[in-house]
């Protein structure tokens, strides 16, 4: 190999940390437009017609369309929406606890493990509670046909983000067509993921859920860090429920909001990858692709 080629790959991480400190800095007020915003074409759902308590109903408050579910040593709570679907967009403006959160879960998916257990599918929205000196996490996640039960096959791609989630509400999406996942974060897709098989895409009904509970086996730091009900209680906000989906009963010509300006059918528009790769460069904290430690062949996806 000429050798001024490997001066050239030994400059590679430096040309592209000088670069990526350049977008961060440059950047730092948040990621460029995606110039078009799908929340804006779903009307917003009131929590009772959309929802109920699924569990931990003395942890949940409603209050002006604004839904507290909370977690502390006797409980913690969870919601789950009144239809399944077999698409849609779902969608929630949603507001975490400040401060110590280590071991905690606020959660926001799609799942059929009440219908199918130990066999179930699930696409997931996670914020992943932390000590006070570090960001929450987002995780965004996806199970096929039980490959969260025991085999643990998880499809975990993991954020940053580029505001401080406990100041204010920001709205969080999951877009599930029937050839691709799109993962919002206030309109900016942070994720797609596209159906490249039937083997690795969920297309089983699936209903909605929200919940905060303890996972403090895993949740922070491989589960270093665990809840300290020391600071209980441990509350999450959601509201704007946006939800516009395809339902068993819908008809089949039933289609679920685009995630993109018209013609860009399937996929994202230039502007909207310009902004998801702005997410990627600068806040993406894990991609299970990119995992030396795990064993690819099970997610022939990668
Ligand atoms: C929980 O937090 C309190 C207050 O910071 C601290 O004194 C205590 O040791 C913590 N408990 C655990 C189990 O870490």
């Amino acid at each position: 190999m000429p050798s001024s080629f490997l001066f050239f790959l030994h400059m590679v991480p430096l040309f592209s940390l000088l670069f990526s400190s350049m977008i961060y800095n440059s950047n730092a007020h948040g990621p460029p437009s995606p110039g078009y915003y799908p929340s804006s074409k779903v009307s917003t759902v009131s929590f009772d017609q959309g929802f109920r308590n699924l569990w931990g109903p003395q942890h949940q408050k409603l209050d002006q369309q604004s839904l507290t579910i909370w977690l502390d040593t006797t409980s913690g709570s969870g919601f789950k929406s009144l239809h399944d679907y077999r698409s849609g967009y779902f969608g929630a403006a949603v507001k975490l606890q400040p401060g110590y959160t280590a071991g905690v879960i606020t959660s926001f998916y799609l799942s059929n493990n009440q219908d199918y257990p130990g066999n179930h599918d699930e696409i997931d929205i996670e914020f992943l509670g932390t000590t006070p000196d570090k960001p929450y996490v987002l995780q965004t996640n996806v199970y096929i046909r039980g490959s969260g039960d025991g085999k643990i096959i998880g499809r975990e791609i993991k954020f940053h983000l580029w505001f401080d989630p406990t100041k204010d509400f920001h709205n969080y999406a999951i877009l599930w067509k029937s050839s691709e996942i799109i993962f919002l974060v206030d309109d900016v897709p942070i994720r797609r993921y596209p159906r490249k098989s039937d083997a690795t895409f969920p297309s089983r009904p699936m209903y909605l859920y929200g919940s905060i509970w303890d996972a403090s086996s895993w949740a922070t730091d491989n589960g270093r860090y665990k809840a300290n009900y020391t600071y209980q209680p441990f509350i999450g906000k959601y509201k704007n429920f946006k939800v516009q989906g395809c339902s068993i009963e819908s008809t089949s010509s039933c289609r679920p909001p685009s995630g993109s300006p018209s013609g860009h059918g399937s996929g994202l528009s230039p502007k909207q990858f310009a902004a998801m790769q702005w997410v990627h460069n600068n806040y993406l904290v894990y991609n299970y692709c990119h995992d030396p430690k795990r064993d690819h062949t099970f997610t022939p996806e990668c």
